[in-house]
């Protein structure tokens, strides 16, 4: 039997090839071609077109052969920014929330992250990576193939390491890729409440330089924000770990205008996350740069928030749009990227063809990784998500709903809704 595989019956095959990453009037080119095929071998595409074009290969004759039966494929999602690794949940903080209490509130109260923090240094590596794990088959069951993922729940230098390490582990074991950041700097521990300089100087001395040494981490990330670090403590943390080799992603300008985002521009950080309190000037720095603008709407939601980040400005502006999920058991409870799409569709008013952009070639480029993943073009992976509808716009449309049949992974299934009838 042939290791070659012809992918047939896509509908819309949505390619995503052209320019990385896109801007503008560029995210709505999604690059689709009706009654699509793919060939894939040895996990990468070997040739992409119309199936009466692929069909007439002599390679594809004598493939194995798959039809999709008419629906939408896409690359597989990735999800750009993540909190995969934690312990328990915070659905009692939820319903605080509902009943007036605030995010911040909670948290300076010994809530929130700091919550997550103790049962998270209380757990035991080998449960963390369980339930990550179970966590990933459910990323994958909802088409997303590739998952970043930040420690940031230790915030001393055993459990910092733990999370890293398991992060790292599952690596090994799962078929997902996982891109892994290291975020000691998410709040400052209470042992450090009265010096957090301290933390920082641990953080720059000791744990960056130990996380790149061990290879443990691609990027570093800070949470600078009212109540977490400084714009000042985060140039420090995130300029060390540049020096390491971690590249720079700052969560950014969520809760109040700090300056983030500039700091952002500043150290040509590969993302600036969240944004909801940019200002114009921000807007206008950040489209002006190549740091990818990450937003993440399902915080706004899950905290019942009115006031989204606003990314018809930045996409009108030329900013570089991505989505993730912001997977976490405070802000984000989803990892359903699909969701993530009909928020930013009816809440942030992109268009369906932008979020489909912004989830996928745009958050690989944010990666570092759009040279193979984020798009269907000839010698990338064969990630690709299929999804039971017969226009990509449903996929946003009926929200809620997890429309994903099949995902592939290296052109292997990761995960498989009905069988779908492979032909020899
Ligand atoms: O991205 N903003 C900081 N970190 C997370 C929230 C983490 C938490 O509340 O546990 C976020 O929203
Ligand atoms: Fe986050």
């Amino acid at each position: 039997m042939s290791d070659t595989l012809l992918i047939t019956g896509c509908k819309q095959l949505v390619t995503l090839r052209g320019p990385v990453p896109r801007r503008g009037r560029a995210l709505r080119e999604l690059g689709m071609i009706e009654d699509g095929a793919l060939l894939v071998r040895d996990g990468r595409i070997l040739a992409v077109g119309t199936r009466k074009a692929i069909e007439r290969r002599k390679d594809a004759r004598r493939a194995r052969k798959l039809d999709l039966g008419g629906r939408v494929v896409l690359p597989g999602f990735v999800d750009s920014h993540t909190h995969l690794v934690f312990a328990g949940n915070r659905a009692e903080e939820y319903e605080r929330r509902i009943s007036g209490a605030t995010y911040e509130r909670i948290a300076r109260a010994g809530g929130g992250i700091l919550s997550t923090v103790r049962k998270l240094r209380a757990a035991d590596a080998n449960a963390l990576a369980a339930r990550a794990s179970d966590w990933l088959s459910i990323f994958s069951a909802h088409g997303t193939t590739t998952v970043e993922a930040k420690s940031g729940y230790g915030l001393d230098a055993a459990s910092e390491l733990k999370i890293l390490r398991v992060m790292n582990a599952l690596r090994r074991h799962v078929r997902l890729d996982i891109v892994p950041t290291f975020m000691g700097a998410h709040v400052v521990p209470p042992e450090f409440k009265k010096r957090p300089d301290a933390y920082v100087d641990l953080l720059v001395h000791r744990l960056i330089p130990q996380v790149a040494r061990e290879g443990l981490a691609e990027f570093c990330d800070v949470f600078c924000d009212r109540g977490a670090f400084t714009v000042e403590q985060a140039r420090r943390i995130l300029t060390a770990g540049r020096a390491c080799g971690l590249a720079p992603r700052i969560h950014a300008e969520q809760l109040a205008r700090t300056g983030a985002a500039r700091l952002a521009v500043e150290l040509h950080a590969a993302s600036a996350d969240h944004l909801e309190k940019v200002n114009a000037a921000d807007i206008r720095a950040l489209a002006a740069s190549d740091v990818t603008c990450t937003l993440l709407p399902g915080c706004c939601f899950h905290l019942g928030l009115a006031h989204y980040a606003p990314a018809r400005k930045l996409i009108d502006a030329g900013a570089i749009v991505a989505l993730a999920t912001d997977f976490n058991p405070g802000t984000s409870p989803t990892l359903n990227m699909q969701m993530v799409l009909s928020l930013a569709c009816t809440q942030m008013r992109m268009t369906p063809a932008e979020s489909i952009t912004a989830a996928t070639i745009n958050a690989a480029y944010s990666l570092r990784r759009a040279d193979r993943i984020g798009s269907l073009e000839v010698g990338k992976f064969a990630d690709l998500a299929v999804f039971d509808v017969s226009d990509y716009r449903e996929i946003p449309y009926y929200f809620g709903i997890n429309h994903c049949q099949y995902t592939f992974k290296r052109g292997r299934a990761a995960h498989r809704r009905n069988a779908l009838a492979l032909r020899h």
